[in-house]
């Protein structure tokens, strides 16, 4: 019903007389008002003059399931969302969710995590209201270990989201992190659940800095505000990720993992560099001199032997 008479306040940017509100939504003159006070306490700014109406002043940032769907044309990312104020993290409720047999694209978002988790055990700070955080469940029809590829996909999808949405070119450091200006803006976490010749479900989490003062940034990082300036609207960045993401993963699935390689290979900030990756065990150092079409990573050491990496932590020398 929020939705409803939000949608009829915003149709005429002017006063609304309750009287039609209610009439035209079939709802009682103290129903309405009761739905109005929710969406104050929800943070919309609605003025109330007797014999004009209602009008809708401002709307708050918030990443509510009827904002995100209004507008958003894709046709399986985020066409069904769960939405939390607050989870410990969407990866774990993704997960759940998953088992229980979400559908393709499904949409886990929140506004802050208690929880929030990074590749390698770290944590991934989630203050409220200020970045990105949210899960999507895939379900590509593909051999597990081509799934892998599905972060660099996300990585790829960023970038071309945030430039279009705000004129900022980003850079990938591989895996999944995302750069701008050497400072890191957001990462990935994929997590896969498989059996040996078949994926059930790929769980992809995703984490952006995208209000967040100086305060809300852990060192090193920084946020999409930090650089442009100005507050950006979450609901119209999130829109246009899931856009560039659905773009691409059908394209994936089509016509196979050339055109998402291409991409990366233009937004990365690790190719051409000399590095060193730390593996579980031991560490890798050399020239980061290509991708591979599973996403690992082509180091040249020095004895001219290239060697693959598919996971670790990687540190730019030059
Ligand atoms: C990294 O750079 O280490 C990956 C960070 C991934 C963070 C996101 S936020 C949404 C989702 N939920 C989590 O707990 N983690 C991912």
């Amino acid at each position: 019903m929020q939705e409803k008479i939000l949608e009829a306040l915003r149709k005429k940017q002017d006063y609304v007389s309750g009287d039609q509100i209610s009439s035209r939504l079939g709802v009682s003159r103290q129903a309405l008002w009761k739905h109005i006070q929710e969406l104050r306490d929800n943070g919309y700014d609605i003025v109330a003059v007797p014999h004009l109406g209602y009008r809708l002043e401002s709307a708050p940032d918030r990443l509510f399931e009827f904002e995100v769907l209004r507008g958003l044309n894709t046709q399986i990312l985020g066409k069904k969302i769960i939405y939390f104020d607050s989870v410990s993290s969407t990866m774990d409720a993704a997960g759940q969710l998953g088992l229980k047999g979400a559908v393709d694209g499904t949409l886990v978002l929140t506004e802050s995590q208690t929880k929030g988790r990074g590749r390698m055990g770290r944590n991934w700070f989630s203050p409220k209201y200020k970045g990105l955080y949210f899960s999507l469940i895939l379900r590509p029809k593909v051999l597990p270990n081509s799934a892998s590829i599905l972060t660099i996909l996300a990585g790829v999808s960023i970038v071309e989201a945030i430039k279009e949405f705000t004129g900022i070119s980003c850079e990938i450091k591989w895996p999944n992190d995302i750069f701008i200006h050497h400072k890191k803006i957001g990462g990935i976490l994929t997590e896969l659940n498989a059996e040996m010749d078949k994926v059930n479900f790929v769980v992809i989490g995703i984490g952006l800095n995208v209000n967040n003062g100086k305060l809300a940034l852990i060192s090193g990082a920084t946020s999409l505000k930090e650089q442009k300036k100005e507050e950006l609207n979450r609901v119209g960045l999130l829109q246009e990720i899931l856009r560039r993401m659905e773009y691409n993963y059908l394209a994936w699935q089509q016509k196979g993992v050339k055109g998402v390689l291409e991409k990366w290979r233009e937004y990365s900030l690790t190719l051409g560099k000399r590095v060193k990756v730390y593996c579980q065990r031991e560490h890798i150092e050399g020239e980061a001199v290509n991708i591979d079409i599973d996403g690992g990573l082509l180091i040249r050491k020095d004895s001219g032997v290239i060697k693959k990496v598919m996971a670790g932590d990687v540190v730019h020398a030059r």
